[in-house]
């Protein structure tokens, strides 16, 4: 009975070995994923152009909005690691407390935004909206557009 008991939680502790770890993001992924994000960030904020220019309907404004908030708001994490690559410069890294300060101040800005057309309605949120974007401001230090 002992033994049967001792081979049991022997078992369970190969079975415990055997928990499938999660694979680690290679440098690919990494570069990959904050492309996307950032790509997600530009297809809203062009959709947002449209609404302003009066292309596409105004009531849509806040999901855009919403969407950019969300997503600034994971974009900084998918910088941390140090993944040299895409169009990124390399002063990401070695300028981290500045690039970290404009992508949460980034993300705190579109946050404050989409609460504006929550509480304010689309219009408010959409008056505010371009000031928020400082998508430009960023690129400038510290995105190399490669041509
Ligand atoms: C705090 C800095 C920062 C902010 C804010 C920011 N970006 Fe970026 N963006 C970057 C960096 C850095 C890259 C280069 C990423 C890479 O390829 O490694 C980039 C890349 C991009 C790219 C290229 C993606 C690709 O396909 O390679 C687009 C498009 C883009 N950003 C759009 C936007 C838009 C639109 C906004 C605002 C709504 C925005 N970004 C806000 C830093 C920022």
């Amino acid at each position: 009975m002992k033994r049967v008991v001792l081979a049991a939680s022997l078992f369970a502790g190969l079975a415990l070995l055997y928990v499938p770890v999660p694979a680690s993001a290679d440098d690919d992924d990494v570069v990959d994923y904050r492309r996307h994000l950032m790509s997600a960030l530009n297809e809203h904020a062009a959709a947002l152009g449209q609404i302003l220019s009066g292309a596409a309907p105004d009531a849509d404004a806040a999901v855009h909005i919403e969407a950019i908030a969300l997503t600034a708001s994971v974009a900084l994490k998918a910088f941390e690691a140090k993944v040299p690559g895409g169009q990124s410069r390399p002063e990401v890294w070695s300028n981290w407390a500045d690039f970290s300060k404009r992508m949460n101040e980034f993300a705190s800005e579109t946050a404050d935004v989409a609460k504006l057309a929550q509480t304010k309605g689309n219009d408010a949120a959409l008056a505010s909206a371009a000031g928020a974007l400082t998508c430009k401001g960023c690129h400038d230090v510290y995105r190399q557009e490669k041509k």
